[in-house]
């Protein structure tokens, strides 16, 4: 049997196709490996959304070869940037083949191609795939909590996003191959399920619509929860949050990437909301689940953004008071329409003193957030032992918080109900406070 090591960069969407590369793998006599050292193929799982994200993998090449440089091992970059620049990547002499997200049904071909010394670049986008019917090998992440894609690709154009260009077209896949999916995970022993798209409320399959999905899911078992991203301001319905109200196995917390608090920016990244629509949708999201977290992502920096523009996101976070965000300073993005029509004029200090504000502000209030949950009873997922003290066992909120409690003997996907004692900015402390549904 062959063996093959994998790294997965970016977004949950790559964890979730990681998943799927492995089960295709699977299929034609490959195993995994985690010892890089034994791997016959070396490959990276990759991200294009932002320059430094696309330094670090050249610099996991850089280290690949190394180990190709001891013994025969191909070396594969899968994902966006393998999408992004292609050629580019064999030409540099240090990769074998290159896979784009929609190629991995014929990866054994690619790879069998490449072992026989001809470079493969395989990078054509699909207007149908969704691997609807291929059964991921999980990358244990505690045999609890399971991604599942319901879609692939974005139809959106936010000018400073390469998304599209790496993902190709949005598609929504099969309903039933979703729900049989969710099945699946729940007899395995599954007790969560988040499922993936850049920009769920669009999904729609010959009719069926995000909420109707989501009451699909939800049923599977009242005791699989149900999570869900990415939601986009401009196009998350009522009926999604009263969805999400009417299912107690729905989790309340809704991903919603403002990206910048000024009405000006968010015109130039071609978001189409404003920011009195957003605060309306929050204003809305809040009126029917009191307790309903609300996250965010946001961009610093973005072309022309002045001290103005900034307040306003600064303003907007005091307003809204995010449980937690994605922080990030704008970084260009060749091909996207921000590349090709504005100057990147923010000067590199600015941006990260920008952020640096907002990352300040956003602890602040994240610590708020968690304090204003003290004294507050939770149905808690149990994840297992935490990470930092082993006499501890850990799991999360349907809010998405991280709670530890003494051990009380449970086990990873038991339901537990504890009060919260105290916090930091990142835990909720807790003690047991009863067993199962709260
Ligand atoms: N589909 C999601 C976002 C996917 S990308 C949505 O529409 O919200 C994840 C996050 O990366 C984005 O929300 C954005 O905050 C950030 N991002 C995307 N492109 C970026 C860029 N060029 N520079 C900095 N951050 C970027
Ligand atoms: Fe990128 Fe916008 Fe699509 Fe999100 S919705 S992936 S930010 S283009
Ligand atoms: Fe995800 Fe990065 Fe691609 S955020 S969609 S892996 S560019």
């Amino acid at each position: 049997m062959k063996k093959v090591y994998i790294e997965t960069y970016g977004c949950q969407m790559n964890v979730s196709d990681t998943e799927v590369v492995l089960s295709i793998l699977a299929g034609s006599g490959y195993s995994r490996t985690e010892d890089i050292t034994e791997a016959d193929v070396i490959m990276a799982n990759t991200c294009s959304v932002r320059d430094n994200a696309e330094q670090r993998i050249w610099g996991r090449i850089e280290q690949f070869n190394i180990e190709r440089r001891r013994r025969p091992a191909l070396v594969g970059i899968l994902g966006c940037m393998a999408e992004r620049l292609k050629e580019a990547l064999t030409d540099s002499g240090k990769v074998d083949f290159v896979a784009g997200p929609d190629s991995y049904r014929r990866l054994p071909a690619i790879i069998e191609a490449a072992a026989a010394g001809v470079p493969q670049v395989d990078v054509n986008l699909s207007r149908d795939e969704t691997y609807a019917d291929i059964v991921p090998v999980r990358c244990d992440r505690g045999g609890v909590s399971a991604f599942i894609s319901i879609m692939r690709g974005c139809n959106n154009v936010c000018s400073y996003c390469v998304v599209p260009f790496t993902r190709g077209a949005e598609r929504s896949r099969d309903p039933h191959s979703i729900v049989r999916e969710a099945c699946d995970c729940f007899d395995k022993g599954y007790r969560e399920v988040t499922l993936l798209g850049q920009n769920v409320d669009s999904y729609n399959y010959e009719g069926t619509t995000f909420a109707q999905l989501l009451s699909m899911v939800a049923e599977v078992n009242p005791q699989l929860r149900v999570r869900f991203s990415t939601s986009n301001p401009q196009d998350i319905s009522d009926e999604v949050i009263f969805t999400m109200s009417a299912y107690p196995n729905i989790c309340h917390h809704i991903h919603l990437p403002v990206q910048s608090g000024s009405d000006r920016i968010l015109e130039k990244m071609r978001r189409r909301y404003t920011r009195g629509w957003y605060l309306d949708r929050v204003a809305r999201i809040r009126s029917v689940m009191p307790d309903c977290a609300i996250t965010t992502d946001v961009i610093a920096g973005f072309c022309s953004e002045t001290e103005e523009d900034h307040r306003d996101t600064l303003s907007l976070f005091e307003k809204v008071r995010f449980d937690s965000a994605f922080m990030f300073y704008y970084s260009e993005r060749p091909l996207t329409l921000a590349a090709r029509k504005y100057p990147d004029d923010v000067p590199l200090q600015t941006k990260t003193r920008r952020l640096e504000e907002i990352i300040e502000l956003q602890n602040r209030l994240s610590l708020e957030s968690n304090r204003r949950d003290v004294g507050r009873r939770f149905e808690v997922l149990v994840e297992g032992p935490s990470k930092r003290d082993p006499l501890q066992l850990c799991g999360r909120t349907g809010t998405g918080k991280m709670c530890v409690w003494t051990d009380s003997g449970h086990k990873a996907g038991d339901y537990v109900t504890v009060r919260v004692k105290d916090c930091t900015q990142a835990t909720l402390l807790c003690e047991l406070s009863g067993k199962g549904k709260a």
